[in-house]
């Protein structure tokens, strides 16, 4: 039996995929954690504190979870979906009544997006609580409010898809409002409608806004922030009992 393990552990094969021997020395435990892209995004060496559940709750990892549920739910509701005024409240009564597991499906959709506003701003206040949000994570809590901010319009563009009359009174008194902000308002409002009023060319654009441009931007700042954590040498409290951890990487 061993001599079959230690034949597939040499193979071409094996070593392709894992290029460290079996973690039972330092630099094996180093290597484990380098070379793997999940396990990378934690320093090689962590003060305990800050991977007890009861520090970050597991907050902004729960909202990635949501943002990846919402982009699985999301494409699956495109195939039933059209944005044009005359089709898609038809489609989504269709979608609710006749696709199986329609209902749970958009369901998933909605209650995915309550989820990620939630906990991206618990997330925000067990930052602010941990006092996470000091040098050098200051960049780190900008590209946060980017993130939450983008979270929200995620939100806010994907009210008007179900064109039924919550959506349309929801989005006319959403843009009226943006129309007084002092400077730019009649122009945002304008840009984010395609004309005076709520109509086909607002639904073209909230859809748009909705289904690329956010969750691309969102996608890539996930990226950035996360990668953040790991160059500013983990979660804040590795900070607290011992100086940053050092494995050469950040
Ligand atoms: C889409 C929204 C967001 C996602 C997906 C996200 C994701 C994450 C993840 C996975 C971590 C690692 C630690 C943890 O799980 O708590 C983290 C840390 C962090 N986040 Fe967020 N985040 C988001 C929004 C925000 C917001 C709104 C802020 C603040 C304005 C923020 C500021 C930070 C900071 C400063 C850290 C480092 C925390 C520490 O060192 O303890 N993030 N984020």
């Amino acid at each position: 039996m061993s001599s079959i393990i230690n034949y597939i552990t040499k193979s071409r094969v094996w070593r392709s995929f894992f290029r460290h021997g079996w973690p039972d020395n330092p630099l094996d435990r180093s290597l484990v954690m380098t070379t793997n892209v999940f396990f990378h995004l934690h320093p090689v060496k962590v003060n305990l504190k800050s991977l007890k559940a009861t520090y970050s709750l597991g907050l902004g990892i729960l909202t990635v979870a949501a943002f990846v549920s919402l982009a699985l739910t999301g494409t699956f509701l495109m195939f039933y979906y059209v944005p044009s005024v005359e089709r898609a409240f038809p489609d989504i009564v269709k979608l609710q009544n006749n696709v199986p597991f329609g209902q749970l499906l958009r369901n998933m959709h909605r209650w995915g997006a309550h989820m990620m506003v939630l906990t991206s701003v618990l997330h925000m206040v067990r930052v602010f609580y941990t006092g996470a949000y000091k040098p050098p994570r200051e960049f780190n809590w900008v590209v946060g409010v980017v993130l939450l901010i983008l979270t929200l319009g995620a939100s806010f563009t994907g009210y008007l898809l179900p064109w039924d009359q919550l959506a349309y009174w929801a989005i006319t008194v959403g843009t009226s409002i943006a129309s007084y902000e002092p400077m730019m308002g009649a122009a945002i409002a304008k840009i984010l409608l395609g004309g005076p009023e709520v109509g086909q060319e607002s639904l073209t654009r909230f859809y748009g806004l909705h289904i690329m441009v956010i969750p691309a931007l969102l996608a890539l700042l996930i990226g950035l922030h996360m990668w953040r954590v790991r160059k500013d040498g983990g979660l804040a409290a590795n900070d607290l009992d011992q100086p940053p951890a050092d494995d050469g990487q950040s």
